[in-house]
């Protein structure tokens, strides 16, 4: 295994399914997660540079689970404040004695990062509109525990896909895998990387690109990451790319709703979320054992 968890790609087909089945033993019979202290020696630093709820708080609350102390940085009150780099930053925490850092950043600095300071572990919590790998590997744990398994299945992606890391990292860990097709949909300018993808097909009407799909994962508009003012009528967008409970109807009726977070209810329904198919808050939950699989993994060395 890489000493890093810098993409999804550093994983191999193997090293995915062990650490979604390893996953599972950090859930005991009742859903609650174990607590060990298998990791007393080890500092773990959670360095945000962009907001997150999920993400933050299942690595930190996977470290305490595990034993580990978690030193939770705060950007708004550090020294980046004052002028210092992201690469001085993370560089006093390694001096400190940070035996690990999960590091989230609008920009491509991780890999930089891994290179300069080596005896540091790093895990990408998420890298611009790049990628997100342990939000992969959550997305394929929920799948395979509603449906034994990632291979034969049609799915289905919809939303603002060009600036989502969550497709992005999905799209690279679930094509080592025998899918039956993976259709991305949504509004053609937030779609413009994927009307010719490498692996899938465009389809920019919902209703046909559900047809018998066994999971759907709708993705919110990241407004934040657009460089111009979005000019689009939320009324007319709603109607062709809202999933609702009468577009699902195309897909299949066990299909999974999934959702990375956090929801704006413009991209799917309440009814929706709240449906029986939905499997987003388990998302949430999955997001911690997932965490504690990957921390035990890349602390171990
Ligand atoms: N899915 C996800 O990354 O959510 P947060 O931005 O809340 O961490």
């Amino acid at each position: 295994m890489a000493k890093n968890l810098l993409s999804i790609q550093d994983l191999s087909k193997n090293e995915i399914l062990d650490l979604i089945t390893f996953s599972n033993n950090f859930i005991d019979n009742e859903g609650n997660f174990r607590k060990e202290d298998l990791f007393p020696d080890k500092t773990v630093a959670n360095v945000f540079c962009e907001p997150s709820t999920r993400t933050k708080s299942s690595f930190a609350i996977a470290a305490g689970n595990l034993g580990c102390s978690v030193l939770d940085f705060n950007i708004d009150n550090s020294s980046i404040q004052k002028g210092e780099s992201i690469f001085e930053t993370v560089d006093a925490l390694n001096l400190m004695g940070v035996d690990l850092c999960v590091l989230r950043h609008p920009e491509s600095v991780i890999q930089e990062l891994a290179v300069s300071l080596p005896k540091m572990v790093f895990i990408n919590a998420g890298e611009g509109s790049i990628s997100h790998p342990t939000q992969a590997l959550l997305d394929m744990k929920t799948i395979i525990d509603h449906k034994k398994s990632l291979d034969g299945l049609k799915i289905v992606i919809v939303g603002d896909l060009d600036h989502s890391r969550v497709t992005s990292s999905f799209v690279e860990g679930i094509s080592n895998f025998p899918i039956e097709s993976l259709t991305f949909s949504g509004h053609p300018e937030m779609c413009t990387n994927y009307q010719s993808p490498k692996i899938g097909n465009y389809e920019p009407d919902l209703e046909k690109a559900l047809k018998d799909a066994d999971v759907v994962m709708t993705l919110r508009i990241q407004y934040e990451r657009f460089q111009e003012e979005l000019n689009l009528d939320l009324d007319t967008y709603k109607e062709s790319y809202q999933l609702s409970s009468e577009k699902l109807e195309n897909a299949k009726g066990d299909a999974i709703i999934m959702h990375p977070g956090p929801v704006n209810y413009v991209e799917i329904t309440e009814a929706v979320y709240d449906s029986e198919n939905s499997v987003i808050r388990q998302q949430i939950a999955n997001g911690v054992a997932i965490r504690m699989a990957v921390l035990s993994q890349f602390l171990s060395g």
